[in-house]
């Protein structure tokens, strides 16, 4: 269950390879499998990476499967633990194929895996064990199945990575879409990235099918959606609800990590902490001990506005005025609306700007003097500067890692004028609205870099990372892209150029809200 879970994480059919097994975390290597406990002899390292099995376990019984699973592996064989769409070889005892077949689709596995994959009797996998690798398929070790079942045209083809694909804003699958997302948020809220990542891909499939799904038959084929997700989706269509999503929303639990986590500054290692220690609300925080940095003052303190969606006409007003500052401190100096506003939302949690200067170097030492010339006109709430810290020539291709970019960047809260209403009302009530604000600048030699990676969405530029490693042997984050093989940096001066330096379609940002 639990690797299922990660299955849309897994490294993807087409890439796998020696060096693609090499990359699964060791972590995950040592969760689930019980199979391999206790064993004297250790999984070795895969001899046959290009064969994939998967013992079914019906009929074959618990222990005696731990044993094959044991077996494969010392002999470097890649014995998978539940029916992903990676696994290539599924291996049944005493199943006829019309069985495994019904089987597989009991346990909600797409058809599309049943497709594609070889259904062997135990006498192949005991064969290959005894040659030691896997032996030539012939007719005597294959199942008979219904052939009308397999060569039915899957429903929907989508591609395995996100940049691969267009996603618009906008889709047909929203009920299910919200459902697997609030598991990904209590996912992340356990810590469990794997599961949560696993379980947004599964939405981010969805949200890319060009009609509503009626039926859990019409997504077989597609990627990313692991046992845990369709057990999910099938519920909602036939039930019209989840009883796990219901009763995670419902839970103290879920309800106080989303409250504390709202707070600006709270990560959720904080969150966590606060909860275990009874924290249930922001409001818990105003009369207790706990300790609040800067940030967090500023987040509390501000919570309701912070809360409260931005609209893309105060993202637009709050365009204007940076745009105001930046030509006051360096003329000619560029802004560029990012996030998720760049992708056509019409609302967010906050507004993200890119700052640049077309002359190459100007750009040194600006944030500071916006900043200041923002927070002189009595526009920030709050701000944070952090500086540029990244050297190409020191830093080089594999760091800043992952997501994390060394720009000179400001976390800041800005004070905003309220834009709906008209002065008189503004003098009744509330005058002024909290809004969050990221600004980053860039040189303009990694502007483009910079676009592709504070467009989002944050899925998008996971899988554009993920995509350039595992295809292209390139490592590719908000400064750069490197070319492992040649040993060399790409240049590019637009997002278009750097789909192609990555050999993909161009994808415009409207269709990167995967
Ligand atoms: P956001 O968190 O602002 O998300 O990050 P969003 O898509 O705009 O959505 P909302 O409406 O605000 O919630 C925007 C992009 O900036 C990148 C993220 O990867 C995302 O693609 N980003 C964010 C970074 O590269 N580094 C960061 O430290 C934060
Ligand atoms: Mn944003």
């Amino acid at each position: 269950m639990r690797t299922a879970d990660l299955g849309g994480n897994r490294v993807p059919r087409r890439s796998r390879g020696v060096r693609g097994l090499a990359m699964v975390p060791l972590k995950r290597r040592r969760v689930a499998p019980s199979a391999s406990s206790g064993h004297p002899s250790p999984p070795r390292t895969p001899q046959h990476p290009d064969v994939v099995i998967f013992l079914n376990e019906r009929k074959m019984g618990a222990s005696r499967r731990a044993f094959l699973t044991r077996l494969g592996r010392s002999k470097g064989f890649v014995v998978e633990e539940s029916c992903s769409d990676s696994v290539t070889h599924i291996v049944s005892e005493h199943n006829s194929g019309e069985e495994v077949q019904a089987w597989l689709e009991s346990q909600s596995i797409p058809k599309g895996i049943v497709d594609s994959v070889h259904l062997l009797d135990i006498s192949w996998f005991t064969e290959s064990m005894g040659s030691g690798e896997p032996i030539s398929i012939q007719d005597r070790h294959k199942l008979k199945v219904n052939d009308k079942l397999r060569l039915d045209p899957p429903e929907f083809t989508v591609k395995n990575y996100a940049c691969q694909r267009r996603t618009p804003l906008k889709h047909n699958n929203t009920h299910l879409t919200h459902a697997l997302e609030l598991l990904a948020e209590s996912a992340a809220f356990g810590e469990n990235e794997g599961r949560s990542v696993a379980f947004t891909r599964a939405a981010s499939v969805l949200k890319t099918l060009p009609r509503s799904v009626q039926r859990i038959e019409e997504l077989r084929g597609l990627p990313c959606l692991g046992e845990h997700s369709l057990r999910v989706i099938k519920e909602i269509l036939e039930y019209g609800a989840s009883q796990e999503v219901e009763s995670t929303r419902q839970s103290e639990q879920y309800q106080a990590m989303k409250a504390l986590t709202g707070i600006f500054g709270v990560g959720v290692k904080t969150a966590d902490r606060w909860y275990r220690e009874g924290v249930r609300r922001p409001s818990d925080l105003m009369d207790s001990e706990q300790k609040l940095n800067q940030a967090q003052q500023a987040g509390l303190q501000h919570y309701k506005d912070l809360n409260t969606c931005v609209s893309k006409a105060e993202a637009d007003a709050i365009g204007v005025i940076v745009d105001q500052a930046v030509q006051a401190v360096l003329p000619g100096a560029q802004i560029t609306l990012t996030g998720g506003f760049r992708r056509g939302k019409e609302s967010g949690h906050d507004v993200d700007f890119l700052i640049t200067h077309p002359e190459e170097g100007k750009e040194e030492g600006l944030m500071p003097k916006v900043v200041n010339w923002l927070d002189t006109q009595g526009l920030l709430l709050y701000q944070k500067t952090t500086r540029n810290s990244y050297l190409e020539s020191k830093d080089g291709p594999a760091r800043p890692p992952s997501n994390m970019d060394r720009f000179e960047r400001c976390f800041s809260i800005f004070k905003l004028e309220s834009q709906s209403c008209s002065p008189p009302e503004r003098e009744k009530s509330h005058q002024w609205k909290a809004v969050r604000v990221d600004l980053v600048v860039s040189p303009f030699s990694q502007f483009a870099f910079a676009v592709l990676g504070w467009t989002g969405s944050k899925l998008f530029e996971r899988d554009l990372r993920r995509y350039a490693g595992q295809v292209k042997n390139m490592s590719l984050n908000s400064h750069s892209l490197f070319d492992s093989h040649q040993r060399c940096f790409l240049r590019a001066t637009s997002e278009e150029e750097i789909f192609s330096l990555l050999g993909l379609e161009y994808i415009p940002a409207c269709d990167r809200n995967a």
